[in-house]
Order: C-alpha cells, then structure tokens, then sequence
C-alpha cells in the first residue's frame, strides 16, 4: 500500500526552480552504446576478452553491437535535443585513439569519430561532455599489467593529452575517470567487472593508479585548453549503520572509509583514510613520493554518481574491512535490488559538500532499471522509473534550496544499453532500444524528462 502511494504521488517539480544555466543532461558509455568494436581501427578492450569469459556475463552477451551507436548516433543525437537535453555525458573509447592503449601516433579515425559527436552535440545546441575513461582499458595495457602497473598511468596522461588537445576547441568540461571504486573494486577484488581479478592488494594498487592518472591528466589537459573545467565522478553512497550497536557504527565508519573516503579524502589534499590504510596491512598500495600531490591536483568541480544507500553491519572477519551491507526489508528497490531513495541523495551532497567543499558539484548519474513492458500500443509506460526521476529532481531542488553547490543533473541513461555482467537484462534508459531492429522508442520516463524540460 505505502509503495503504491509513493509511485502514484509525485511531488511537483519544475525546471523553473534550478537556475537558468543549470546543466540537464543524460549520461552513456563508449563499451556501453556503440558497438562497432572492430570498425576504423579499434583495438580490443579488457571488457571485449571479459566478455568471453564464460559465465561472466549474465546473459553471455558483450558490447559487440550493444546499440550501435557508433554508427546510428546522428539518431541518438536527435533524441537528445528532441528531450530538451542541453548537456550530454559520453566516453571516449580508449582502444579507438590508442588500439594499442599507447603510440607515438592517435588513431585518427578514432579521434574523427569523437569530433563528428562533438560537432554534432553542437550543432543541436547541446554540451559535450566526455569521460575519458568508463572502464574499457586497451587490452594490451592488461597485458602488461593493467592498473597495476604504474606504466598505465603515464599511458593514460598521454591518451587524455592527445584527446584533449584534438577536441578542446569545442569542448570544455571534462571528466577524467568515471567511478574508479568500480574499475578498481568490482574489476581487481570481487572480479565481477572486467578484467575479472579477485585480489585485493592488486585492486588497491589499481585503485591509487587510477586516481594517480587522473592527477596526471588535469595539467596535460589545462595546458591544452585554457580555461577548461575538470572533474572526476565517483560512485558514492550515503551509509546507515543497521543498529546503534558500538560494533556496527564502527563498521560504519570502516565501510564509508573505502566506499566514499578512500578516494574523496586523497583528492580532497588528504591522503589515504589512515583507519584504512592500516587495515590494509600488506596489501597497501605502493605510494611514491609526489603522489599524493599529484592526485591532490585542484579539480573545477566533482561529479557524483548517486544510485543508492546502503545499510552496513559489522562481520569480523568478514573481507579486509569485515563488514556486511544488509538488505533491509519493506524498502521500495529497483529491479537490481537497489534501494531508492531520493532524501539519500540530499543527504549525500549536503555531507560531500560539507566535508569537502568542492566548488561545484554535477549529479553525473542517477537512475533506476525496472522491467519495462510495452502495452499493448506498444508503449513502455514505465511510471516506475518516472516515479524515480521525478523525485529525485524534487530531491534535487531540495539540495540547492539548502545551499548546495549543485550545478546539472544527467540522468543515466539515454539509452536502454548494455549493463555490464549484467548484459541487456537491465534496461535504465529514457528511450527504449529493441536490440534486434534497434528500434528507439521513447518511454513515458523520457516523455516526462521532456515536458520538464520543455515545458
Ligand atoms: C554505474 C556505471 C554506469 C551504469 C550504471 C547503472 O555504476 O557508471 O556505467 O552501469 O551504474
């Protein structure tokens, strides 16, 4: 009863309430959409040969085609401007600028395809806005070690200079690492994520090259566009304990330590958690001197990524940090079993900005995957999934009433695509892709996104 009240009653929010140049955007990836993975020269990624894996891919499918973006996007671009979208969050695919992840020389193909999609957003009137690394790493990098090795840090600076430098006429807001908690948590501990390792001193070790890479880019990039605007996005979740017990506050703190302030507190100027690190024991990163600077370098704004919170009890003994996020019962989730909760995401910038004080803050996902049914016009009514965006915007407006520094909101995602090991099974997207004609179809979700953005 209380979940039905909560989807049919939906507060009012207006566009009108954000200011005038408050960013609305929807947010892809490279491996994610387009597809074409052996077009103009691109070379294989780790998700690519994760892929083959079997069993790591729910539905044993890859991003071999996913949407076809690569070649349909002139579509996709359509779609963006017909929504009202005036900024759009995308990567760039690594493996099409460098095959080999580095070179003396870009793969000019690959950079062509990026500036038509720049020009393009342009041309509808609608931002830029890339990432530069969503997880799909050259594969031969892998071959030498991945982020476990130090090399591909410099790889990385490289990459982003050469991208930068060919794109940074048109573009000017950048985001050099999308959730390195993913790429270094899910890839190199739990090896759920591509490349599929299960050891956590070499995720810790990916974990500091990773935010190390993004430090080195931030000046390759300002050297190459004067006045250009960086940030990172980071996957953070606002935590409860799930009892006032000594123990599970404690693991509270232990979980918030590597969830949010192992990578907040190093960009913030702080170092590594020392509670952590010295749970951490053998297993801590190798830190070189400088590097901590390095990663400290002064970013224009932070990007979060909210999905959900969790709930965390102490397990000693339980992993490194010996503790258990609980499912809580009776809670409204998603059909990934996340928890929705739009006064989570209030409270997660209010602390982030309380903390850390980042000069601008950007929502740079946000959404929700539910089992979208056509009816029987064929239209996917997903009210559910409209129900989640809408209050979170309200959620949002909640946020800057409050003072909080929050300048955009991109919904994730644009497109139904593909979600990772979990294949196509989980739809997020505004627009609706029938992977067999790929066919788009905007969803009552997205029809509401436009009327708030239009009017
Ligand atoms: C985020 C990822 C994004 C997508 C959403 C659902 O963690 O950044 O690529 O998979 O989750």
């Amino acid at each position: 009863m209380m979940k039905k009240n909560k989807v049919n009653t939906l507060p009012l929010v207006e566009r009108n309430s954000f200011a005038n140049d408050f960013r609305w955007g929807c947010s892809t990836s490279a491996y994610q959409v387009e597809g074409a993975v052996d077009v103009d020269g691109r070379g294989a990624s780790i998700w690519d040969k994760f892929c083959e894996m079997p069993g790591a891919i729910r539905d044993g499918s890859s991003g071999t085609v996913a949407c076809d973006h690569y070649h349909r996007w002139p579509e996709d671009l359509d779609h963006a401007r017909d929504l009202g979208l005036n900024a759009y969050r995308f990567s760039i695919a690594w493996p099409r600028i460098f095959p080999d992840g580095r070179g003396a020389q870009a793969n000019r193909k690959g950079l062509d395809f990026y500036s038509r999609l720049v020009d393009g957003l342009l041309e509808r009137g609608i931002e830029p806005w890339p990432t530069l690394y969503h997880w799909d790493l050259p594969q031969t990098l892998q071959e030498q070690g991945g982020w476990a090795n130090r090399d591909t840090v410099y790889a990385f600076a490289k990459f982003a200079d050469a991208v930068s430098r060919n794109l940074g006429d048109r573009v000017k807001n950048w985001i050099t690492h999308n959730e390195p908690w993913c790429s270094a948590f899910l890839g190199h501990y739990e090896g759920v994520h591509a490349p599929g390792l299960k050891h956590f001193g070499t995720a810790l070790q990916a974990c500091h090259h990773v935010l190390l890479s993004h430090g080195m880019a931030i000046p390759a990039i300002r050297h190459n566009i004067p006045g250009a605007s960086i940030g990172i996005a980071l996957s953070l979740h606002p935590l409860h304990p799930s009892s006032d017990s000594e123990a599970d506050r404690q693991a509270l703190k232990r979980h918030d330590g590597l969830r949010n302030r192992w990578f907040l507190d190093p960009l913030y100027g702080r170092g590594y958690p020392a509670d952590i690190w010295q749970l951490c024991g053998k297993d801590a990163p190798e830190v070189r001197e400088g590097d901590l600077a390095t990663i400290a370098t002064p970013t224009d704004f932070l990007g979060v990524n909210y999905y959900f919170p969790e709930t965390v009890a102490d397990a000693s003994g339980d992993g490194p940090i010996s503790t258990r996020v609980i499912e809580l019962e009776n809670v409204e989730r998603t059909h990934f079993g996340w928890e929705v909760s739009p006064e989570g995401m209030v409270t997660l910038l209010e602390r982030v900005a309380r903390d850390y004080q980042p000069a601008r803050m950007y929502v740079t996902e946000n959404g929700s995957t539910y089992d979208d049914v056509a009816n029987h016009e064929g239209r996917i009514d997903d009210f559910t999934r409209r129900s989640y965006l809408v209050r979170h915007l309200a959620a949002l407006r909640d946020a800057v009433a409050k003072g909080i520094p929050v300048q955009g909101y991109f919904a994730w995602s644009l497109l139904d695509n593909f979600e990772w090991a979990e294949g196509y099974a989980r739809r997020f997207g505004l627009i609706h892709v029938d992977y067999p004609t790929q066919q788009r179809r905007l969803k009552l979700s997205g029809e509401w996104y436009r009327f708030f953005l239009r009017g």
